[in-house]
Formats: structure tokens, sequence, C-alpha cells
């Protein structure tokens, strides 16, 4: 069992830079999150709609801060584009199963960007008549914006940088790390760490 204090990489890993985020932080903010959306949501019962995959474990501890009758949904996007880089051209490659009509839909995401993502799935939601709909993102990234976001709730704003972890991945892989780490790509990581 981990502390939250915990800041060393537990997994001897030379892609893996430093810790963005413990896993304490995380468990301290995600309660944060739940309690404040308890409340805001009094009296309604919220549709948590996740982003597939990142979003998963996000999602999971979210819904389990939240002291609510709610209900929960999945849709998985892929964005077209470069490895590093969206276009904004967004292919909904699973759709949700709820229909979202007189629905308090709450968009659950991991991580912002550039945040075309995002906006993409904003207007395709709104499309279907939701009574409500926002946002809460586990992750922003400072400055990279080039859209306005208008997030409801934010967990943490975190450096330009890439990052592992709870739920983020490289080719699918280090999902599972219990924290937020920078990956350096091997081949601008060079001998010098
Ligand atoms: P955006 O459209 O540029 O905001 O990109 C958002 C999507 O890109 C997220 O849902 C992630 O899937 C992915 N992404 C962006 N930054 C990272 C990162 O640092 N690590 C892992 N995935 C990322
Ligand atoms: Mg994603």
């Amino acid at each position: 069992m981990s502390t939250a204090d915990e800041v060393d990489l537990p997994v001897d890993d030379p892609c893996l830079g430093r810790v963005v985020v413990t896993e304490g932080a995380l468990k301290k903010r995600i309660v944060e999150l739940g309690r404040t959306i308890t409340a805001d949501y009094e009296g309604r019962i919220p549709l948590l709609v996740g982003v597939l995959k990142g979003a998963c474990f996000f999602l999971a501890d979210l819904a389990r801060a939240i002291d609510l009758p709610l209900e929960i949904d999945f849709m998985a996007v892929s964005s077209y584009g470069s490895a590093t880089t969206t276009s904004g051209v967004v292919r909904i490659v699973k759709d949700l199963d709820a229909d979202l009509t007189g629905r308090h839909v709450l968009i659950v995401e991991d991580i912002v960007d550039s945040g075309l993502t995002l906006s993409y799935l904003r207007r395709n939601l709104m499309a279907r008549h939701p009574a409500s709909l926002e946002v809460v993102a586990l992750l922003v990234k400072e400055g990279l914006q080039s859209v306005d976001l208008e997030l409801a709730y934010e967990g943490f704003t975190i450096p330009p940088e890439f990052v592992v972890g709870y739920g983020l991945d490289v080719a699918e892989r280090y999902r599972n790390l219990p924290y937020l780490a920078t990956y350096l790509d091997p081949e601008q990581r060079g001998d010098h760490r």
C-alpha cells in the first residue's frame, strides 16, 4: 500500500521521468471533486459519460466519490492526426448506449491538451438534447488550448509534457500505473539521465 507522499518512481523504467501527480494526490483531489459534484447535482441523477479508454480509472474512482444516484455510460473516440497532435477531426468508435434527451450529462475526460477532442464531443452530445451538459477533466495541460473549454470541473493543471499512468497510455502501455509520470521518448532521451 503506497502512501500519499510517495514521490519516487516505484517502477524502474528508463522511459518514465518524474511523478507529476502522486497516487495520494489523485485520491484526495477526486474525493474533493466528488463532494463538489454531489452538492452541485443534488436532486438530479447525473449520467457520467466516460471517454474510453483513458478516463476509465478516473470515472471508476470519481463515481464512487459521488454520493448520489447516478448512471454511467461510455464512448470511445479516435482522432485523426499524428501520434502527438490532434487534428480535431474525431471519429466515434463506440457510441453511447443511453439516450441523452433530458439527461444531466457529465462528460468525464482524462486529459485536455489542445481541447479539440473535447470541443468536438461537446458539440456532438449537445445535439442530442441533454437537459444539461458539463465536463469534468482530471488533467488540463497548461496553456495549449486553442478553444474555450468551459470546464465545470478540473482536477489538476499540469505542465505541457506527455504523461502516462492512471489510464493514460503510450501505445496502450502504462495505463495501470497508480500515479501519473512523465514519459520520456526513447529517441529523445539520450544517455544523460
Ligand atoms: P486534445 O484533443 O489535444 O485535447 O487531446 C486529448 C486526447 O489526447 C486525450 O483524451 C488523450 O487521449 C490524448 N492525450 C493528450 N495528452 C496526453 C498525454 O500527455 N498522455 C496521454 N494521452 C494524451
Ligand atoms: Mg483519450
